[in-house]
């Protein structure tokens, strides 16, 4: 389901403020994800906060394109790739939402609403969408 003109504003303006309150991120969103799921940890390098880096990086390229039509197709076809053949089950999404929502939350606090957090689960579902179209069948 597509984000309306008010969750990608909800979004937009939550992500900028979230960017202000805690910058650099290091690594808090791992963290969480590595609470929910230990059993994941084995697939990453040891250098978290740069892949931290890296994962916020490209959700500020995602929340920069919203409503932008089809321009990040190829990024996500790449990703999907990768991900695919790293073997990332849709769980393994599920999870990933659990931790970027508690990392959202600790950040902005009161200012993570259930409207805040409904427009952010809905961005991040279209993405694992998009990510997992890549997955080989069967
Ligand atoms: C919407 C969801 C996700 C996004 C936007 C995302 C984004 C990224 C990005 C940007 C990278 C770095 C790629 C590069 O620079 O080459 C990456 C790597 C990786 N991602 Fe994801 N990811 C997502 C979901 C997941 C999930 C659910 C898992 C489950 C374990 C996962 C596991 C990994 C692993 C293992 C790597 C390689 C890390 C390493 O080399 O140390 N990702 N991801």
């Amino acid at each position: 389901m597509e984000l309306t003109k008010q969750q990608q504003r909800l979004v937009h303006e939550s992500f900028a403020r979230a960017m202000e309150l805690y910058n650099p991120w290091n690594t808090r969103f791992y963290d969480h994800f590595f609470e929910r799921a230990p059993h994941l940890r084995h697939l990453f390098r040891d250098d978290i906060a740069g892949q931290e880096m890296r994962f916020m990086t490209t959700l500020k390229v995602i929340v920069d394109n919203l409503g932008q039509g089809e321009g990040l197709k190829p990024r996500y076809v790449e990703l999907g790739d990768e991900h695919a053949l790293i073997g990332i089950k849709p769980a393994d999404y599920e999870l990933m939402e659990g931790a970027l929502m508690d990392t959202l939350g600790d950040v902005l606090g009161a200012e993570f609403t259930p409207e805040v957090e409904a427009a952010w689960r809905l961005l991040y579902q279209g993405v694992a969408i998009k990510l997992q179209q890549r997955a080989p069948k069967g």
